[in-house]
Parts: C-alpha cells; structure tokens; sequence
C-alpha cells in the first residue's frame, strides 16, 4: 500500500468499481500496490489524482484500459507527461442522461411550463427530460413496465426500477413536462458540438458499461439538435443571475444531480440558503451524505453501502435514487406533489 493515493485507488476498487466494472477495479487495485505509480501520481494536486480521472485520461489519449495491467502500466509510464497533462486540464464531468429518468416524475407535478436550470450541468445532457423515452419497470424486474411513455422517436431510452407509490398518474403517460427555457451553469461547461469534448465523455464511462455509451451518444444527438444556452462559472456566483433570466409565466426549477460533492460544505450550504429564497423550485439529486439538511429528513437510512443518491423538492426528500438514474424508490410520506412554494411562477 502506498499513502493516500494508494488507500484512494483501493477505496475505489472496492466501493466504486466492484460489481461495476471488473477492468478498473483490478487497475485501480494494481495501481494502489505500484509505488513508481503512486508517485507520480502524488505529484499531482490531490483533487487531480483521482481513479476516474487517470483511467479516463488514459482512454482520451488511446492507451490500454482492457488490456491487462502490465500493458496499462507500462503504457502510463512511458506517456505520463501526456497523460498528467491531461488529468490537469480535465475534469472527472460524467454527463448521465439516465437521471432524467428520476428526475421526470417530480417535473411533471410542478406548474407547467417549466424553465430548467442545471447547476453543474457538464454538457447539458440532463436538460432534456422532455425529448427522452422512459420505461418504468418494477423493482424485481418482472411483470410488464409501470408506464412507458415519452419523445417516441427519441434515440435514448432510459430504464428504470421503481418502487414506493412514485407519482405516475395516468396523465403523465400521455404528458411530458413542458419545457419553455433550458439553460445550465459550469465551471467548465463541454460543448456537444466539439468532437473533443464528446470523446472526453465518452472517455469517462467505464469500459462495461456500454449501455451508457450508447445512451451518451443519443443524448448528444439529442442536444447537438438544439444546443443549450450553458453558463460558464461558479454556481454560487451564477445562479440568481441565471434565475433572473427566466421568460415570464414560466416556472423556474434550480436543478442539480452529483454536483455538490464537489464543493467544500460551506458553499453547499451557501448554495442551499440562495437557492431557497429563488423564485420557483429546487430539486436536488445527490449522493445522502452531501446535503446534511436533507439527509436528517429521511424517513429512513439509504442501504450501507448502496451508493444511494437522495432526490429532494425543495429541501424536502422524497426518494433514493439510483446513482445514473436506474432505480427510484419513492418513500411513503413524501410531501404530496404540487406547488408548495409561495412564488412559482415569474410571470
Ligand atoms: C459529475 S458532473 C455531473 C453532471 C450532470 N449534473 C449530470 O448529472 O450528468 C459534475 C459537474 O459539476 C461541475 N461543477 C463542479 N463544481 C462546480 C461549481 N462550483 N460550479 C459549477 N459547476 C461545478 C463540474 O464541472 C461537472 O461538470
């Protein structure tokens, strides 16, 4: 084991990449034993060494992933100027359509028409609820879809496993949210339109997960057809101004999914206290341990080890949610759907 790095690299072995994807969890196990590796690693800043940044570097640059840890190994070491080079200059951005999946129920019941602003929205992929095709299946997968509905000639489908009274009233199958105004905020926003920054994408799904690279590249159709209006800077500093841009009659929805983990605690709650006292809704999606105010008003603690993001309207938790949007357990006495909120609407 080698310090830190090492301890990181078998962390992510063990929590992220078992069950996951075999290939980076022996890389990630292979790596935390390498002592050449680790120091070069540890001569990175600390936010910069992380797993997925190094596998999706290596992948952006053409070098081994699947191949086996000596090939992976010594190609790292032969090009790791190359490859630290791009770990400096790229972020850990996964854009996962799929969340769109869980996201749509709490869409739906707001006052329509609906204008989304994503806070860390990467390359916008999340702000296209209304153009995706949905099928909610039951937990243990058998039996016929929940309901099946959406942009029947969409590219993506997404699947995904309900559970708990999740609010799909008839209406909905026939309804999507009507979305008048889509735009998002990113320290480093990615452009779908730039052939490098979509391979950076796809660099960060993880070899197994084919599914979800397919999903990425009709999601990128999908927004390269009608490219959303994305802000570059801090959430905090952006979000009011982003908010203020709303048309009339419209109703602003603040949302977010794996983002505020990036941020320190106290600009998270600096975020929450802002978004707040916004007009319109916030709906927050993020792993339970992120968002403390939101975390002690669970009904009930996520499964150890489950990953579990916790999905809130307006503070309030309403269910666990797979962390790419796959599954949807919708507690019991989550707050009743509807308005809410005293200012709903800017018109
Ligand atoms: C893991 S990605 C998630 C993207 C998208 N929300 C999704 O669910 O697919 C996190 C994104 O948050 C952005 N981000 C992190 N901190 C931020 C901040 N303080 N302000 C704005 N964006 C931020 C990152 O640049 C990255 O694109």
């Amino acid at each position: 084991m080698h310090g830190d790095t090492g301890d990181l690299y078998r962390t992510f072995a063990e929590q992220e990449a078992r069950g996951n994807s075999a290939t980076y969890r022996e890389l990630a196990e292979r790596v935390a034993e390498d002592g050449r590796l680790c120091a070069l690693l540890d001569g990175l800043p600390a936010a910069k060494r992380q797993p997925n940044l190094l596998f999706g570097a290596v992948r952006h640059l053409g070098g081994p992933v699947a191949e086996g840890w000596p090939a992976f190994r010594d190609w790292v070491a032969a090009h790791w100027d190359e490859t630290s080079a791009t770990m400096l200059e790229r972020r850990t951005q996964t854009n996962e359509a799929g969340r769109c999946a869980t996201l749509l129920p709490l869409l739906a019941t707001l006052p329509q028409p609906l204008a989304l602003i994503e806070v860390g929205a990467s390359a916008g992929l999340c702000l296209y609820p209304d153009r995706y095709r949905y099928r909610y299946l039951p937990a243990d997968g058998a039996g016929d879809p929940v309901a099946e509905f959406g942009a029947a000639a969409s590219p993506v489908a997404l699947d995904c496993a309900v559970s708990g009274p999740v609010p799909l009233p008839a209406s909905l199958r026939e309804r999507l949210p009507e979305v008048v105004w889509r735009a998002g905020i990113d320290l480093n926003p990615l452009d779908v339109r730039a052939e490098e920054d979509v391979r950076w994408l796809e660099s960060l799904v993880w070899p197994e997960q084919t599914h979800r690279l397919d999903r990425l590249r009709g999601a990128v159709r999908v927004a390269r057809a009608e490219p959303p209006l994305l802000v570059r800077g801090d959430l905090n500093a952006t979000v009011r101004e982003l908010v203020a841009r709303v048309p009339a009659g419209a109703t602003p929805v603040v949302f977010h999914s794996a983002v505020l983990a990036y941020l320190p605690p106290e600009a998270r709650e600096e975020f929450a206290a802002t978004v707040r006292e916004l007009p319109g809704h916030w709906i927050s999606n993020e792993a339970v341990s992120v968002l403390p105010a939101v975390a002690r008003r669970l009904p009930r603690p996520a499964p150890a080890g489950s990953g579990l993001f916790a999905l809130a309207r307006d503070g309030r938790p309403v269910a666990f949610t797979g962390p790419h949007g796959q599954s949807l357990d919708w507690f019991d006495d989550a707050p009743a759907a509807g308005p809410g909120r005293t200012s709903d609407t800017r018109a």
